[in-house]
């Protein structure tokens, strides 16, 4: 029962989501001098945690008024205005209740924040950092009077205060603590990429309770129809065959040429979040992710950016009567190879890329290719635009049916990529409808656990019930 509607959390969350922009134009600090410098703190962490995200409405919502409303199958969940507003925000907060909301998901008031708002991840963060956050948010985020529609979920889910059955299961409270066994450096990359959310969120599998599970850090966990792969530092199944360098590249602008691109949920991280953190910390989370422990999927037997080589086929076929082709050949030719190339090479400034000895055409599940085909890619870094048009309903380019995704699809892969993966038309359907939409992936991750934790509780109500019903039958 919780893995069914863990999985109808997951599909509920897919819909209907929109992307957030990030606002990138505060308000400046009232107070020069040291003040002006731990609101640039509280800033910079905002970022890296990417409060703006959850926090502004899509479709031009005011930054940080709130109104983001987190689908669940019982209803949204409204994110809060966080703006400094004495009527419909966080004005009124002292910095303890501030801390309390962000670390143990308690609110002003006193009632219980859902973990929609991931504070079981925020509870590592240091007195320091709260500090700076608060300082940012009361004293240069423009205040915003309106309020967001409010929460409503039915009976017994209004019921805030069964958050306390889910923090006791999950809820660590205690705050970040250097490994004294662990450089400075590694330290640092682990307090990134843990308390603020960054990396485990997404590629650390869960178990059936939705709880990250313990063993198998970083080593690779599927959102919807994107998959986090296994980052971990296995030569074969991870990233083991990386350098510091590539990694730091992939963060910073999300392409690896002759490795790897980032598209979904992984291109929104690096667009909204990753690119502006400083280049120290990105070395800092490269460091950490380098020495987690390794994990080998047996099956794998070549790392995912080793697969393939330069086409010919398509060259060949040229000349060839169309009709003759295949009908993913034919889909290639159409709608592929004038980026990609007919050969695979990609362009030759690599602003499209190379189909062969990339990770998507390489894994041993074909998730990232359909999802690509699918979604195609949209990131904005450093001020330019990548993009892939995407070929599922709605396009503009070519609408390609679930068959065409897989034949187009299989024909990649056998050109250019694993040759024993194999697409049905059923996977692509699957792909197509669980499909989170970037943003939503990443608060799927937070808002199933929730729904999770509250069928736990009504769970344990039965039971109760069931028993005291038991006993008042017993004979005396
Ligand atoms: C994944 C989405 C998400 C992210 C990221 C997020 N929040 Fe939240 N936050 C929420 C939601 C949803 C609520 C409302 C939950 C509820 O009503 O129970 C909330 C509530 C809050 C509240 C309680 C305010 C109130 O009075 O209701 C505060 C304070 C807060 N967030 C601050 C932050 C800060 C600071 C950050 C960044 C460090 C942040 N949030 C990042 C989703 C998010
Ligand atoms: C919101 C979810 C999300 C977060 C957060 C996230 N990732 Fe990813 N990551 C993904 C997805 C999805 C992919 C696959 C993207 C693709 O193939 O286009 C990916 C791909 C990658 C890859 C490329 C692997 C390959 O072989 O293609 C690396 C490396 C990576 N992530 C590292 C990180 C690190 C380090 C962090 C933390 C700083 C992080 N990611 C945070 C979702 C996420
Ligand atoms: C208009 C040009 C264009 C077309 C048409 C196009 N692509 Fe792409 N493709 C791109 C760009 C741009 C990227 C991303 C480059 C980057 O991230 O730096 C990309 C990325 C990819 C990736 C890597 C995605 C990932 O997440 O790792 C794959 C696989 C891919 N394309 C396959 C295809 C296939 C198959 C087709 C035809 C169905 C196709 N592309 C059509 C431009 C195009």
């Amino acid at each position: 029962m919780i893995r069914r509607i863990a999985r109808i959390a997951v599909g509920a969350a897919v819909t209907g989501a929109a992307a957030v922009a990030l606002w990138t134009g505060p308000a400046a600090a009232q107070d020069g001098g040291a003040d002006a410098a731990l609101v640039a703190r509280g800033r910079y962490l905002a970022v890296a945690a990417d409060c703006a995200a959850c926090h502004t409405a899509p479709h031009g919502g005011k930054p940080f008024a709130g109104g983001y409303g987190i689908a669940s199958p019982l209803g949204s969940i409204y994110s809060s205005n966080i703006t400094p507003s004495k009527v419909a925000g966080i004005g009124n907060y002292s910095e303890s209740q501030f801390a309390a909301a962000v670390r143990d998901g308690i609110r002003g008031d006193g009632a219980h924040l859902y973990p929609a708002m991931p504070y079981t991840s925020y509870a590592r963060l240091t007195d320091a950092d709260i500090h700076a956050l608060y300082a940012y948010f009361t004293q240069a985020v423009r205040p915003v009077d309106t309020a967001p529609p409010a929460t409503r979920l039915p009976f017994p889910f209004n019921i805030r205060a069964s958050m306390m059955v889910w923090n006791a299961l999950f809820l660590d409270g205690t705050r970040f603590t250097p490994d004294p066994a662990r450089s400075a450096q590694v330290n640092r990359g682990a307090y990134l990429a843990i308390a603020l959310g960054h990396c485990d969120t997404c590629h650390t599998p869960r178990n059936a309770m939705m709880a990250e599970i313990g063993g198998k850090q970083l080593g690779g966990a599927t959102l919807g129809t994107w998959i986090a792969p296994n980052i971990t530092p296995d030569p074969v199944s991870g990233i083991g065959d990386w350098s510091s360098d590539d990694l730091f590249r992939y963060l910073k602008t999300g392409d690896v040429p002759g490795k790897a691109q980032a598209a979904g949920p992984m291109a929104e991280a690096i667009e909204h979040s990753f690119q502006y953190l400083s280049d120290d910390d990105l070395r800092a989370i490269v460091a950490y992710v380098r020495q987690v422990p390794a994990l080998r999927n047996a099956a794998e037997t070549r790392p995912r950016d080793a697969y393939g080589a330069i086409s010919n086929g398509e060259a060949l076929q040229r000349g060839v009567a169309p009709a003759s082709l295949s009908n993913g050949a034919r889909i290639f030719t159409g709608d592929c190879a004038a980026c990609h190339r007919p050969t695979g090479t990609g362009s030759q400034d690599g602003y499209y890329p190379q189909l062969f000895h990339n990770s998507a055409t390489g894994a041993a599940t074909p998730d990232n290719l359909v999802a690509a085909i699918l979604q195609g890619v949209d990131r904005t870094v450093g001020g330019q635009h990548v993009f892939m048009p995407g070929f599922a309903h709605g396009s503009y380019v070519d609408e390609l049916s679930d068959q065409d995704v897989a034949d187009v699809g299989n024909y990649v892969l056998s050109q250019f990529g694993n040759q024993a993966v194999h697409i049905t038309a059923s996977d692509v359907a699957t792909l197509r409808a669980g499909g989170p939409r970037p943003l939503l992936a990443r608060v799927g991750g937070y808002i199933v656990p929730a729904i999770v934790a509250l069928a736990v509780i009504i769970l344990t109500v039965i039971i109760i019930m069931v028993r005291a019903g038991r006993r008042i039958r017993r004979p005396a």
